[in-house]
């Protein structure tokens, strides 16, 4: 999609060509060099570097209603929400449900994306990665060697896609969809929401942010939106 896309769903339209472009520069996904393999990490077989954060935050547009999602897709189009998901989470690491990544339909650029799924890897390369062109048992793979590099590694569980991405060093953030976030809540220190002052009809909810749990930090009030920033009490 254009500007965005992991507000996941909206039907990739930008990022589609960010990634033709990745791939025209870089040639066929291969695996990424250097880069340990999420089993690796998660067996404990490589050190997580110096500098990681604990932090972790969840990033999402929420309707009134706590409506995320609607038939797999976004029940809204926020042109300057999908730029500011852009610039938060460039060079990032996302973590994200398979349905989430089959509905953003490829990688975002500049980021890593961690995609939680139980269905092996060359099932989820027939979709939606492409011809991903990894060995047996290494899950990792790069679509392009930019700066910060684009890239996708596929977990299959949670906690798993938690400890490969802390490894990486850098903010983590958790993009959806709803099963994931559930996945997420009791690990989650932050929340970057944008509230969005509609309630459609829907399928994928956010978890409810119980003030007793959660202090709203910043707000930025837009016009049919605000960005609103929570932190754990
Ligand atoms: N508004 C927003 O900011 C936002 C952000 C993201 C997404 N969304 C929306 O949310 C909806 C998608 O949410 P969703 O809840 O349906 O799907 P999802 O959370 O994106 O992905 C669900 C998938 O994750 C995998 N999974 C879930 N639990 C797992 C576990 N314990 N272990 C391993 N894998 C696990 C499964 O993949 P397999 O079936 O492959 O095993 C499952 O089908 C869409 O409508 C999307 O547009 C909205």
């Amino acid at each position: 999609m254009n500007d965005e896309t992991a507000r996941a769903g909206a039907t990739a339209t930008s990022e589609v060509g960010g990634a033709a472009e990745a791939t025209a520069a870089g040639g066929s996904l291969t695996p990424v060099e250097g880069l340990p393999g999420a089993a690796d990490v998660a067996n404990g077989l490589t050190s997580a570097p110096a500098g990681q954060t604990d932090r972790l935050t969840a990033i999402a547009a929420v309707g009134r209603n706590g409506v995320i999602g609607s038939r797999g897709g976004m029940p809204w189009h926020i042109a300057e929400d999908w730029r500011r998901f852009k610039a938060v989470t460039m060079g990032a690491t996302l973590i994200m449900g398979r349905v989430t990544f089959e509905s953003i339909g490829q990688a975002l650029v500049g980021r890593t994306s961690v995609v939680v799924s139980r269905t092996p890897l060359s099932d989820l390369t027939d979709s939606a990665m492409g011809d991903v062109d990894a060995p047996s048992g290494d899950c990792v793979s790069e679509v392009t060697q930019g700066d910060p590099p684009t890239r996708v590694v596929h977990v299959g569980s949670f906690d798993e896609a938690l400890t490969f991405a802390r490894s990486l060093g850098g903010a983590v953030f958790v993009a959806g969809g709803a099963q994931i976030y559930q996945l997420a809540w009791s690990h989650l220190t932050d929340l970057d929401v944008t509230q969005v002052d509609q309630a459609p009809d829907g399928d994928a909810f956010f978890p409810a942010i119980d003030p007793a749990c959660w202090v709203e930090v910043s707000r930025d009030q837009r016009d049919g939106f605000a960005f609103v920033r929570y932190s754990r009490r």
